[in-house]
């Protein structure tokens, strides 16, 4: 009730910043900067549909915006950099225009950071944290009407609010929070410091919110959460049961659920966690046919030494037992991973075990980061820091790798006929469309833009690093509604 009440204030202050901005009789312009993962991605489509009903429309040049928002992350640390140089950028305009500035999402958890903003670029307007996002038109309307800065940043978690507007970025693939917040603490990670601990969206807010999309003409949805695989978890220890989905009680009977609702023909999640990986998530994804055989399970170090004192609770040889059960009961199954590089006492031999599991393992992608020191966490405390010099050369030496594993893999691609999911025109050239396989693999086609939104079979004629080109397949073309 408490938080029907609260969105229901929030709902009332989009219209009262909406009655200001009629009144200024002028076209009102947003831009906004996403920074970090698909959940943050998700957390600025809330925030731009609650910006677009207040009465502004979006730009991609914040020379134009009367109002600038940064959505931040704070995982690596080049984001603050990026961050503090836009911010330089912004007091020209400030100066000319009386622009507004906020900065919103996990950098501002940390107070370290806002005290920076406040002291070096006080002429930040609004300041806000994770857990008080869905509060933006508020403190939106505050600083106008009440022509003051303000600082909306809470330490303890945030409810899940549900019911706020939301602009999506595709009309085709959308990303559906399940979960918010960590209970895991790796020692490198900052996420659970400033998203806080585990909270599940109940089933039913889920359900509805699927339903909505495939309602809507959207084909593949993608479902989010730092931990998606512990989904309901700490729901399950507290005793909580949401009635009107008994059948719905951890993340592989999500999954069975959400593959019945007619209208979506892929399903993706992000991230699981490799010791939560349970048989009756892999026996969920190998049953549902709209769940992607693509996993991404992140991997972090190969060396067991280095996954201890990181925290992930599992072993090198846990890790590739894992991948062998999964590969023997989930047919046509591929893998992504993340790997960190340089995490304080790796050694040349520890980082060879990393190595080692990428040969085995043959990810279809790999996403690297080197070891970024996070205050406040136990990873910045540690001695044996890496040098950044061996640090990059193991990042070269990884990334030479997982290329030429790339360029292998993709030969495989060749000569098959590949499910793909049209998205629209491509980049590069307007004249050629593109889509994705089941793998995530971006494939680029010649073809009718009619067929985008659907799900077509495509003949793989050849590779290039980082896509495929392919040939709509004389024999099929479309696949008929009743084979997908
Ligand atoms: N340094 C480098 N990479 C990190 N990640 C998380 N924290 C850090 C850090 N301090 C990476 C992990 C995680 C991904 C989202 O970001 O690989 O899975
Ligand atoms: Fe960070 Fe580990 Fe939680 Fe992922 S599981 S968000 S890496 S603490």
């Amino acid at each position: 009730m408490q938080v029907e009440s609260e969105i229901q204030k929030q709902l009332e202050y989009i219209e009262k910043v909406k009655k200001i901005n009629n009144n200024k009789n002028e076209k009102l312009k947003y831009s906004i900067l996403t920074m970090g993962c698909q959940l943050n991605e998700n957390d600025s489509e809330k925030l731009c549909g609650m910006i677009e009903k207040m009465g502004y429309k979006r730009t991609e040049d914040f020379n134009e915006a009367d109002l600038t928002l940064f959505n931040t992350c704070c995982v690596r640390e080049n984001a603050e950099d990026k961050l503090f140089g836009k911010l330089g950028e912004l007091k020209r305009l400030k100066e000319k225009k009386g622009i507004i500035i906020a900065i919103g999402g996990c950098m501002m958890q940390e107070k370290h950071i806002t005290s920076k903003i406040k002291e070096s670029y006080p002429y930040t307007d609004i300041i806000f944290g994770t857990h008080t996002l869905h509060k933006f038109p508020e403190d939106l309307y505050k600083v106008l009407e009440e022509k003051r800065k303000l600082e909306d940043v809470l330490d303890i978690d945030g409810k899940v609010y549900e019911g706020l507007p939301i602009k999506r970025d595709s009309n085709i693939k959308a990303s559906v929070t399940i979960m918010n917040g960590c209970n895991n603490f790796c020692s490198y990670c900052i996420v659970p410091y400033v998203r806080g601990r585990e909270r599940s969206r109940e089933p039913r807010a889920i359900i509805e919110e699927v339903e909505e999309l495939s309602k809507q003409g959207y084909k593949e949805i993608t479902l989010l959460g730092q931990n998606v695989n512990s989904y309901l978890r700490v729901e399950r220890e507290k005793c909580i049961k949401f009635e009107e989905y008994e059948d719905i009680n951890s993340f592989a009977t999500l999954l069975r659920v959400i593959n019945k609702i007619e209208g979506i023909e892929r399903i993706r999640f992000v991230s699981p966690h490799p010791k939560d990986f349970t048989d009756d998530v892999i026996e969920a994804i190998a049953d549902c046919e709209k769940v992607c055989k693509l996993v991404h399970l992140p991997l972090q170090s190969g060396n067991t030494k280095v996954l201890k004192e990181m925290n992930r609770k599992y072993t090198k040889e846990q890790y590739l037992k894992l991948v062998e059960k999964m590969k023997s009961k989930i047919p046509n199954l591929t893998l992504s991973t993340d790997i960190i590089v340089g995490f304080p006492g790796e050694t040349d031999k520890e980082f060879e075990d990393t190595l080692d599991v990428v040969k085995k393992v043959k990810f279809e992608q790999v996403y690297m980061f080197i070891y970024s020191r996070r205050v406040g966490t136990p990873g910045n405390n540690m001695e044996n820091q890496i040098p950044d010099e061996i640090k990059h050369k193991r990042f070269n030496k990884l990334k030479e790798l997982v290329e030429s594993q790339i360029t292998e893999n993709n030969q495989k691609y060749i000569g098959t006929i590949q499910k793909v999911l049209v998205e629209g025109t491509s980049k590069n050239n307007e004249t050629m469309l593109t889509g994705r396989t089941d793998s995530n693999k971006v494939v680029v086609f010649e073809a009718d833009k009619s067929l985008i939104g659907k799900v077509i079979e495509l003949d793989i004629v050849s590779e290039h690093m980082w896509y495929l080109k392919g040939k709509i397949n004389s024999k099929f073309g479309e696949i008929p509604d009743n084979v997908k």
